[in-house]
Parts: C-alpha cells; sequence; structure tokens
C-alpha cells in the first residue's frame, strides 16, 4: 500500500462543525493521516460557517493564504465544506481558483470518492445536495484512538425553527432526528474509547424524537443514563420555547446529566423577540430559568445574545442588559447582528442609528464580563467535582478539567489523573478559568 497523504481540516464556526470536522477524519482515515500543519498537508479542508458575515469573510481571506502552498506544491487539493459551501456552492469554485472541491454538509461520505476524482480525472467538483433524506444515519465511524475524556455526539441534524436573522435552516436543512439505537451504539464505542463525558448536540435538542418510536428527547438521556462508564452527559442547544418542565425535572433528578443548560435567550425585549420569531417572551424564558434555579440550585446558565436586530432601540437593548443582570449568567457569547442573505430579517429596514448601535455590544461585553468575574470569585474557597480532561494548553504541568456546572479549572496534579472525576479545592479565579488543588 501507498504511504498515507497527510489530510489537515480547519473548522469554523460551531459545535457541529467541531463534529462534522472529526467524521471528515475518519471517512478519510483509510487513505489520509492528520497532519500537524497545513504547510506539511496533501490536502486541506475548511470546514466554513455562515452564521454572520464575518465567519464568511474568514474562509476567504484563509484560501487566499493558502495560495502560496498550492503554488509552491501543485498536488495539494483544497477543499470547501460547511454551511458556505452549502449555500454558495459553485459560486466558490469562481470565485476562488485555489479550490479544487466544494462539498455540502450532507455530502460527507462522498469526500472520499470526490478527492479521488479530482486527482483522476483533473476537473474541479462541486458536490451538494440539497436534502439529508429522511433518518440521518451513523455516516461514518469514528476516528480510533483519538479520542479524548469528553466527546460530541450529534442527535439530529437541521432546524424546523424560522428565527428571522437564522441561516441555519437554509443551510443544514429540516430537522431529522437520529434513531436512539444508534445513538446508544455510537456512545457505547465512544465510552469504549475513553470517554467519559459526552455532550449530545442538535440545533434543537429538545425537540429530539425517535424516527421509529416517537420517544423524545428526556426518554433518550434517560436511555443514556443507563451506560456503564459514562460519568456526565451534557446537550446543546436548548431552545427556550421547547425546554420542558419534564425535562427540567430530568436535568434535576438524572445523576449523570450536569447541571448547566446552555439557553439562548438572544434579546430580552418581548417586541424584538417576536420580530426575531423566537417563540416565547421574555417572563416565558424567565419562568424557565427559575423553575431549573429552584429544582436544582446550583445550576449555571450560559447564552447567546444577538445585539442589534432590526428595529432594536436602545429601550429594547436595554431589556437584555436586566436579563443578564437577572439571570446572572456564566458566560454569555454575544455578536452584533449579521445580515445573512435568504433568511426574513435581511430584508427588514432598520431606523436606528447605525454609530449609536455600535457601541452596545461592547457595553454588554463589559456588563457580562463583571457578572463572569463575580461568579468566578464566588467560587473561590469551594471544593468541587472536577472531571480531569487533560493538560492546561498553556502552563505545562498543569492540568484542566471541568465542573457539573461548567467551570474550566487548572490545578497541579499527575497526568494519570486524566479522565477521572476529582475534588479540587478553588484558590484563585481568573478571567476564563478558576485555579484550584487537589485534595483528598
Ligand atoms: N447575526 C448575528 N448573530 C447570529 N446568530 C445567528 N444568526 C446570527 C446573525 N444573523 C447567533 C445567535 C445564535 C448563535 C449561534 O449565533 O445568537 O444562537
Ligand atoms: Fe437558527 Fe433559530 Fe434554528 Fe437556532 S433555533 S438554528 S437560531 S433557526
Amino acid at each position: 500500500m501507498n504511504d498515507p497523504g497527510k489530510l489537515y481540516v480547519k473548522t469554523f464556526g460551531c459545535q457541529m462543525n467541531v463534529y462534522d470536522t472529526e467524521k471528515i477524519y475518519a471517512f478519510l482515515q483509510d487513505s489520509y493521516v492528520p497532519a500537524a500543519s497545513e504547510e506539511e498537508a496533501d490536502v486541506i479542508i475548511l470546514n466554513t460557517c455562515s452564521i454572520r458575515e464575518k465567519a464568511e469573510h474568514k474562509v476567504y481571506s484563509l484560501l487566499g493564504r493558502i495560495k502560496p502552498l498550492k503554488d509552491r506544491k501543485p498536488d495539494l487539493l483544497i477543499g470547501v465544506g460547511g454551511c458556505v459551501a452549502q449555500q454558495e456552492g459553485e459560486r466558490i469554485l469562481k470565485r476562488s481558483p485555489v479550490v479544487d472541491v466544494v462539498f455540502g454538509t450532507h455530502n460527507l461520505d462522498e469526500l472520499p470518492a470526490l478527492l479521488e476524482e479530482r486527482r483522476r480525472d483533473g476537473k474541479r467538483i462541486c458536490r451538494v445536495r440539497e436534502d439529508a433524506g429522511t433518518v440521518p444515519t451513523s455516516d461514518a465511524p469514528r476516528v480510533k484512538g483519538s479520542m479524548g475524556v469528553t466527546s460530541l455526539l450529534t442527535i439530529m441534524k437541521g432546524c424546523d425553527n424560522h428565527c428571522a436573522y437564522c441561516v441555519v435552516p437554509l443551510v443544514r436543512g429540516r430537522e431529522v432526528s437520529r434513531r436512539t439505537a444508534e445513538i446508544l451504539d455510537e456512545a457505547v464505542f465512544l465510552i469504549e474509547q475513553g470517554v467519559r463525558e459526552i455532550t449530545l448536540l442538535g440545533q434543537n435538542v429538545n425537540s429530539y424524537h425517535d424516527p421509529d418510536t416517537g420517544a423524545g428527547f428526556v426518554s433518550l438521556l434517560e436511555s443514556m443514563e443507563l451506560l456503564p462508564g459514562l460519568k456526565r452527559l451534557r446537550f446543546v442547544t436548548s431552545h427556550p420555547k421547547d425546554l420542558s418542565p419534564e425535562l427540567a425535572h430530568a436535568i434535576a433528578e438524572l445523576p449523570s446529566v450536569c447541571e448547566h443548560v446552555h439557553l439562548p435567550i438572544q434579546a430580552g425585549s418581548d417586541r424584538v423577540l417576536s420580530a426575531m420569531k423566537r417563540g416565547y417572551t421574555s417572563r416565558q424564558y424567565m419562568e424557565k430559568v427559575e423553575l431549573l434555579k429552584n429544582l436544582i440550585p446550583e445550576m449555571e446558565f450560559t447564552t447567546d445574545i444577538i445585539v442589534g436586530f432590526p428595529g432594536e432601540d436602545r429601550e429594547d437593548f436595554e431589556r437584555t442588559m436586566d436579563m443578564l443582570r437577572v439571570v446572572k449568567y456564566q458566560n454569555a457569547f454575544s455578536f452584533r447582528f449579521s445580515p445573512r442573505p435568504g433568511t426574513a430579517a435581511a430584508a427588514l429596514e432598520d431606523p436606528v442609528d447605525a454609530d449609536e448601535k455600535r457601541s452596545w455590544l461592547p457595553e454588554l461585553q463589559d456588563l457580562q464580563n463583571g457578572i463572569t468575574a463575580n461568579k468566578h470569585m464566588s467560587m473561590v474557597g469551594n471544593k468541587i467535582e472536577v472531571l480531569v480532561g487533560g493538560f492546561d494548553k498553556k502552563e505545562r504541568g498543569l492540568l484542566e478539567g471541568r465542573t457539573r456546572t461548567n467551570y474550566i479549572v487548572h490545578f497541579p496534579g499527575d497526568p494519570e489523573l486524566i479522565g477521572q472525576l476529582v475534588q479540587v479545592k478553588i484558590n484563585n479565579s481568573r478571567t476564563i478559568h478558576l485555579i484550584g488543588e487537589l485534595v483528598n
């Protein structure tokens, strides 16, 4: 057999893309091993994101930077997949002559054949399938031997909501759930590889239902709970309109399900929420947060926020700021509104002054940073369970792990602890992590 080539995949965007990148490595594992850098790769794949304009720009600027590599090494193949590929298709080939293969979000399985075809026939290829079919299958084996302590596991694809700003339904298609049995098989495989914490992944996990039996998300959590060797279970993303009281109780009662929910609010003003077509009011959102906080005192929330939706004025923006103060999120991922082609919001007029709006995002981020810092400070002195995930990437010698409530903790310790649950006393707080020491 020939020496395997080297593959480099650059991932942009959300965890769904992180998961797809793993699948890309898995589909190509018979012919390619992972490359350490773009420079040594025989195939470079960009797994792209189109959620905001900035993410899309990054793809084209990276293609510009890759061009000299290709000039030096004409055999180098460049593939573009992910959400920009799904939406832009052929236009990517026109706009960027260095690209050899464009493939859609439903075409990952064809990648080995597409690369092979490009090498054989010399023609540039665009392959973008419009829909995901009715039940996505397990796609590919996962790459063996490369698993860490934590892993993502996709339970559904696509989204049936119509949030006015969002390109996801256009690029990922209709919502389709995987069979529970298949999800459990993949989970068992992950646990055999050493995974101790699984994060179930979907655009809207709360509307998961087994395509054969109709069993819902809570029932999936209950099945996962029974898997021997699984220490922790997480899930993203929950849509506030679909987070049921049953799910809140399941989070409280199932021992492996962690005490953290990512619950994107997007905006605090009911007028803006309605224009966004989110399907809940700020009151309804708060009721769910309160129920969870009442059931689980240590519960932590993270969220996503869009600032400057068309028509949003200062008064509306203040309501979002109020939500941050009341919920006290552990962390908020906040973005300036970015009009995306094909979405309803892209066509909306915006009478509010753009310059004024520009200052709102940093203002919101300042507020959130203060809230996060206070939360971190209030953790100091606590003794808390940490799942050791690996080494701290910056400071050698330190281990890194997470609490059930999603705090990142760094502490000195023996590498043999990786994969284990340990007790750590928190001594200090930093901007994005806590610092502690092992206790018995
Ligand atoms: N502009 C800005 N932010 C967006 N998001 C989704 N679409 C847009 C857009 N057009 C944000 C939302 C979502 C997160 C993944 O990205 O907050 O929850
Ligand atoms: Fe986009 Fe809304 Fe679907 Fe989330 S729920 S992926 S924001 S359309």
